[in-house]
């Protein structure tokens, strides 16, 4: 039996963090009545979404009704799995849970299967979730609204080597920690990979050593972001440019980010750029109404407008290579305390001066200093107010 299936959890104790998702699902399973909406688990692969409400069911003794969405395509096989159970009481009066899992494997033309899907919440007298990796799926529109979001979030490094180092405990395994703190950092916060990994160096050993990491090449995902950058910023179709994303496996929010990031890497013609940013300004403002409204129709405004917009802003593709980098904003989010510090002070310096709050500097301002630090009279001023460690820190110092 492969790993990740041997070591599924059995109960909430062997369930690695996602604190935040299991209480709010522990509140709403235990006061879910008939006609309430279903939740709906959403995140990246391998973090534990499945595993939730199948180690809930297994410690409750609950019936597991489970199906992949992806294995229908018609209303049919739904009810025929669905139906009876959904209003029939269990044989020896056991509860039941049901679980829909991947539903944006659903078709978006097959509305029979999101009809039962939705017929499925509305009528069934037992809870039902929901899983899907990307709950921004225009696929998932309708069944948004009946359902409760849930984020789970990718796992950290520790938790990850915590599941691992249990698992090698249990296969009798010696391995030093440091090699698994390898192993979960290269899975990117995905437990499953991980989970795959470590089988795949420590099945049948006694020890794993650093050198038998050799064996597993590594598994670039920040490729994927890169070629749908390159294919953003090079193609001058709005289509091609829009298609670029649909298979990046990363929330809108975040592409958006490294488009921000990126645009005044590849673009050199002021007027272009500042196309650019008309496009992602606008974008922006869709994406606030989406989450201030929650109201999902605007999400292909914004896709169209961060892709199709930033890409149809040149005039001619620009024939060189452009190194691409990491998102400021995503940096800043995952300061450590020491770090948050520094930025708190530069922000309050800054704010002293451009006359606004510190969060207006820092969403506002600071992702376009990369741009502005481009003239000298900017970069005079910059100095001025800033120390040379600081202006490191904000990484403008390269430009
Ligand atoms: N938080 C977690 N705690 C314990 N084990 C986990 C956790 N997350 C993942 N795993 C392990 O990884 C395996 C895969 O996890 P799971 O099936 O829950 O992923 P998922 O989030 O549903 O991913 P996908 O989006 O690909 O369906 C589980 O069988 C389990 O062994
Ligand atoms: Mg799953």
């Amino acid at each position: 039996m492969a790993w990740t299936k041997k070591y599924e959890p059995r109960s909430l104790r062997d369930f690695v963090n996602q604190k935040d998702a299991v209480e709010k699902f522990l509140v709403w399973v235990k006061s879910w009545k008939p006609g309430n909406k279903a939740m709906l688990f959403y995140g990246p692969p391998g973090v534990g979404k499945t595993a939730l409400v199948r180690a809930y069911a297994y410690e409750n003794k609950l019936d597991l009704i489970e199906m992949n969405a992806s294995d229908f395509r018609t209303a049919k096989k739904i009810n025929e799995i669905f139906g009876s159970a959904m209003r029939q009481r269990s044989l020896w009066h056991r509860g039941k849970i049901f679980l829909i899992d991947e539903v944006d494997g659903i078709c978006k033309e097959d509305v029979g299967a999101i009809n039962a899907i939705l017929k499925i919440i509305q009528q069934s007298h037992y809870p039902v979730v929901l899983t899907a990796n990307d709950i921004w799926n225009p696929k998932l529109s309708v069944i948004r609204n009946y359902s409760i979001p849930v984020q789970f979030k990718k796992l950290s490094v520790w938790d990850i080597v915590k599941r691992l180092e249990y698992i090698c405990q249990k296969e009798g395994i010696k391995v030093e920690k440091s090699v698994l703190r390898e192993l979960a950092s290269r899975s990117q916060g995905d437990l499953r990979a991980a989970i795959n990994d470590l089988e795949v160096v420590g099945r049948g050993k006694k020890e794993i050593t650093q050198k038998d990491l050799q064996v597993l090449g590594f598994r670039d995902k920040e490729t994927e972001i890169f070629d749908a950058l390159k294919m953003i910023f090079k193609t001058k179709s709005p289509m091609a440019a829009k298609l670029a994303i649909i298979n990046v496996d990363r929330d809108p929010q975040e592409i958006f980010w490294w488009i921000e990031q990126n645009v005044a890497n590849e673009y050199e013609k002021p007027e272009e750029i500042a196309k650019a940013y008309e496009a992602l300004s606008k974008a922006d403002l869709f994406r606030r109404w989406i989450t201030i409204r929650q109201n999902w129709r605007f999400l292909v405004y914004m896709m169209d407008l961060m892709t199709a917009g930033v890409a149809t802003a040149k005039k001619e593709m620009y024939r060189k290579f452009t190194r691409y980098e990491y998102p400021q904003r995503i940096k800043m989010m995952s300061l450590t305390k020491s770090s948050r510090e520094k930025l708190k002070q530069i922000l309050k310096i800054l704010s002293e001066h451009l006359h606004c709050s510190t969060k207006t500097v820092l969403e506002e301002y600071l992702p376009f200093f990369k741009l502005f630090i481009k003239d000298p009279n900017f970069k005079k001023s910059l100095y001025k107010i800033l120390d040379r460690e600081q202006i490191e820190f904000l990484g403008l110092n390269k430009q």
